[in-house]
């Protein structure tokens, strides 16, 4: 019996395609859609998708990963990437010419945890749908030209780990609901776009472990996301137009990196900076005045990291 069984797995085995016939059918249009480009060569209708294609992934027999890189692709994202019900992870990065938007069929992949579309050409507002993707934990849109405003939908993703957006030409304020995330509070990068105005309140509520803002037009006071209860690693609030008084911030044990650069923050730089275990530091080109504190790791940093406040003094800085 069981002899028979081997002959006949043998007997079938060379002529078995573990991809389904539907997901390679779908592929194609993809490949069609991006051109047919060079990176996409080994896709060829003759052989099995799930072997022998470059960036496709399989679970029993349905596609689950779709990874394109690093191409001159000219071309869009197709419709028909909806139809990869099973995919878990659709990760293309580097297409230098790939236009256009976020295809609302894309909210048809349940499954998807892990989404990432960064350094493309794609354009246009980021869809408010994409926060219908229930189980995307990590979103990654980061170096597009992605414009208009940031989805306020995306507090609504309840398993949000983290969320790069940074490096497009987003405008507006950061949304209201980035106080209250349904899950927890995912790291958030919002660098280099061209997000204005104050900070919601709300913001106040929400505890990052990373946070970065660097880069944009933001104004006002950004003391919120300070606090001794906080338990944030990084905050990068360079290059902004923040405006606040730094002696009144309490700071969380936990601070590693803390980039204040480039803004027109005010008061002194508060004691308990000698009590943290910085490795990244940065207050220069801000309105600073006083004495640095001593110790700590605060005197490993160099001058240009505490130099053009408006009268910041001490090592490493000159004598008060
Ligand atoms: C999603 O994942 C679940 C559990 O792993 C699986 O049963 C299901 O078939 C997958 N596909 C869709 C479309 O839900
Ligand atoms: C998340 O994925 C699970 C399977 O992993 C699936 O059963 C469920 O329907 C998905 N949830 C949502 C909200 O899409
Ligand atoms: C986004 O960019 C497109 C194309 O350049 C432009 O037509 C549109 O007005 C822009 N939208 C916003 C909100 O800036
Ligand atoms: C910080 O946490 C402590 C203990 O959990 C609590 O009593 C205190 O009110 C909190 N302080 C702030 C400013 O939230
Ligand atoms: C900043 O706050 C400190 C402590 O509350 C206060 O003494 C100081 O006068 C404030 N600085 C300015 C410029 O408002
Ligand atoms: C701190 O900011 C200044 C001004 O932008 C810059 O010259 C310096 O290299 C920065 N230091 C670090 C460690 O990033």
């Amino acid at each position: 019996m069981r002899i028979q069984l081997s002959i006949i797995i043998i007997f079938f085995l060379p002529s078995f395609e573990s991809c389904s016939s539907e997901d390679k059918t779908t592929l194609l249009k993809i490949k069609i859609s991006l051109n047919n480009p060079q990176i996409l060569n080994s896709w060829d209708p003759r052989t099995d998708c799930c072997n022998d294609w470059i960036g496709v992934e399989c679970t029993h027999r349905r596609i689950t990963g779709l990874t394109v890189a690093a191409g001159d692709v000219v071309g869009h994202i197709a419709e028909e990437i909806g139809d990869l019900r099973d995919l878990v992870i659709l990760d293309w990065s580097s297409l230098y010419r790939l236009r256009g938007t976020i295809p609302r069929s894309i909210t048809k992949l349940k499954n998807l945890t892990y989404l990432r579309f960064r350094v493309t050409e794609l354009s246009g507002p980021i869809p408010e749908y994409i926060s219908e993707l229930q189980n995307v934990t990590f979103l990654d849109l980061s170096f597009n030209r992605f414009n208009g405003s940031i989805p306020g939908s995306i507090s609504l993703m309840p398993k949000l780990e983290a969320v790069q957006l940074n490096r497009n030409k987003l405008t507006g304020s950061i949304p209201e609901s980035f106080g209250s995330f349904v899950g927890k509070v995912p790291d958030l990068y919002l660098g280099n776009n061209r997000l204005s105005g104050k900070i919601p309140k709300s913001l106040s509520k929400s505890d990052f472990n990373t946070l970065s803002l660097s880069g944009n037009k933001l104004s006002g006071d950004a003391s919120m996301f300070f606090g001794r209860n906080k338990t944030t690693v990084t905050l990068d609030l360079s290059r902004n137009n923040f405006h606040f008084n730094l002696s009144k911030v309490k700071l969380a044990k936990s601070l590693v990196s803390l980039d204040l650069s480039h803004n027109r923050i005010f008061g002194e730089l508060p004691l308990e900076l000698t009590n943290l275990r910085l490795d990244h530091f940065n207050v220069s080109f801000n309105r600073l005045c006083g004495s640095t504190p001593q110790g700590g790791r605060l005197q490993s940093f160099e001058v240009y990291e505490f130099s053009n406040n408006l009268c910041l003094c001490g090592t490493p800085l000159e004598r008060c």
